[in-house]
């Protein structure tokens, strides 16, 4: 079952809407990379670390597959790593959803919103979310891995 909870501690990786573009949408913005290369960098750091994690990623487009995915994977996660796209700027249903299950999520945008369109620059997931990174394109997820690892790691030791 595509979202039944696995056993072993895991992180779930979501991303929104037109993520599955990544590589080929507006590369001036998002950049080159694949969503499948950027999750499997992750999942390669992941596996390495001490202890080792487990990624779950999903993409979906619909606001209604991230909400039933959140509530489905989310409380058993150690952490959410969250791009949620254009939801970003408006999904108070994916909010509520962060917020029903507190799992600590870091919400993560490739582009900096804030030095783009006025829309983009308001985030209804950042005040739910432990902290924002944007504008560092694929490191930012890399950099909400590794406090999501060292947090683990801090909890194991
Ligand atoms: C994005 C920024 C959003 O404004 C946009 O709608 C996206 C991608 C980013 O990663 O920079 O789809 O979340």
């Amino acid at each position: 079952m595509e979202n039944s909870a696995p056993d072993a501690p895991y992180l779930l990786v979501l991303n929104g809407p037109n993520l599955n573009r990544l590589g080929m949408r507006e590369p001036a913005y998002y950049g080159r990379s694949t969503l499948p290369e950027i999750v499997a960098d992750l999942e390669r750091i992941a596996a390495a670390a001490d202890p080792p994690l487990r990624l779950e990623h999903r993409q979906s487009n619909h606001e209604g597959t991230l909400v039933d995915t959140i509530q489905a994977l989310g409380p058993d996660a150690i952490g959410i790593i969250i791009n949620p796209g254009a939801l970003t700027h408006y999904s108070i249903a994916l909010r509520d959803a962060l917020a029903d299950v507190g799992t600590p999520a870091i919400e993560v945008h490739l582009s900096n919103i804030h030095a783009r369109e006025e829309f983009r620059h308001r985030s209804v997931i950042a005040p739910v979310a432990v902290g924002q990174i944007a504008g560092l394109g694929a490191d930012g997820y890399r950099l909400a891995l590794r406090y999501f690892l060292d947090m683990q790691a801090g909890c194991a030791r």
